[in-house]
């Protein structure tokens, strides 16, 4: 499918996936892929971590008022406007900066600076289960409303709070009778329901853990929520199964090369670790497709101690590639 006609088909994608397996890279390397294709992007970073920023070859974390991460640069980009074609935007997104737009946009800027630092976030909170994540989606969906980019990427919490992160609108909407937080969640859950406007990409590594605790959030975010799910991103792929096939010996003979016995039992055992790692990942890669049937985009494992900008580009040439070859969608489940 062409990158940015996939890119296109949801203004608001999630990240989702377990801690460690590769969402804040998956997200970064998504970001560059659609501003390649000439898409306009504003990444979301809920948790105001570093990587997002240093995968662009950023040193300080992204905060709150947007940063430019790739591409033209406004004159002004605290006008959170929107980023020009190519561009990669990001900005820090937390209950509390949410919170204080919230009472803004309601006429209440002047008390909302000192509820916020007085903390009366964390007494709403505990009032009301879940209104933490329901102001960083509500805000959200303010940003896809108002259009503040072609697509708006979303790096989620690690699961576990993933699955509250996305479920919490949907409880809200069952405990809220009426009022202002009722709205807020049914606007939200019309968000995450509606295919056209959001998506949810899971991201996991081709091994066993990470592909069962997969398998399972999808369903559960499919039965609670409704999200329109995929394709699973599989970080971390290995391939290379068949060069592996030929033991060293043979290979060594076919080479011409006469190696001594201890570095022949080496390269023999390494062999067959890596052998035995690429069948691993075979056999994983498959139970996923098999419990979970949906497309994957597959993503090699770079070599490389940090994720930087040179990094970066090679995981988002991967991506575009990957998502060169998925199929184009026939109908939207
Ligand atoms: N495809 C990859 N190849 C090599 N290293 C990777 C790859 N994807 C992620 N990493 C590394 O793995 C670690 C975890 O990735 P990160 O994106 O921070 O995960 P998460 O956001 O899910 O916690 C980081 O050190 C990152 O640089
Ligand atoms: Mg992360």
């Amino acid at each position: 499918m062409d990158v940015a006609a996939w890119c296109s088909q949801s203004r608001v994608w999630v990240i989702a996936g377990k801690g460690g397996v590769g969402k804040t890279t998956i997200t970064a390397a998504l970001a560059a892929t659609a501003a390649s294709a000439g898409l306009s992007v504003l990444v979301i970073e809920l948790e105001g971590r570093h990587g997002l920023g240093a995968a662009f070859g950023r040193r300080d974390p992204v905060g709150y008022a947007p940063v430019v991460l790739r591409g033209r640069s406004p004159d002004d980009p605290e006008t959170l406007g929107k980023p020009p074609e190519g561009a990669v935007w990001a900005r820090r997104l937390t209950p509390d900066d949410a919170l204080l737009e919230y009472l803004a946009d309601h006429g209440l800027q002047r008390v909302s600076k000192r509820l916020v630092s007085s903390g009366v976030v964390d007494v709403v909170a505990t009032a009301i289960p879940g209104i933490r994540d329901v102001l960083v989606l509500g805000k959200v969906k303010q940003l896809e409303r108002a259009g503040a980019a072609d697509m708006v990427l979303l790096d989620a919490p690690a699961t576990g709070h993933a699955m509250t992160f996305l479920t919490s609108a949907s409880g809200l909407l069952d405990a809220a009778r009426g009022g202002p937080v009722r709205q807020q969640a049914a606007d939200v859950v019309e968000l995450l329901r509606d295919s056209a406007r959001c998506r949810v990409l899971p991201v996991t590594l081709p091994e066993e853990m990470p592909v069962s605790e997969t398998v399972e959030s999808a369903q559960l975010l499919r039965e609670r929520v409704g999200v329109h799910l995929g394709p699973v991103v599989v970080n971390c792929h290995e391939k290379g199964a068949a060069e592996l096939e030929v033991p060293t010996a043979d290979a060594a003979r076919e080479a011409g090369v006469t190696l001594d016995p201890a570095a022949l039992d080496a390269l023999e055992a390494a062999r067959a670790y890596r052998l035995r790692r690429i069948r691993l990942v075979e056999e994983q890669v498959e139970r996923l497709a098999r419990e979970l049937p949906l497309p994957q985009l597959r993503l090699p494992r770079l070599n490389a101690a940090s994720i930087g900008p040179a990094e970066l580009d090679q995981l988002a040439a991967a991506m575009a590639s990957a998502i060169e070859t998925l199929p184009a969608p026939e109908d939207a489940t």
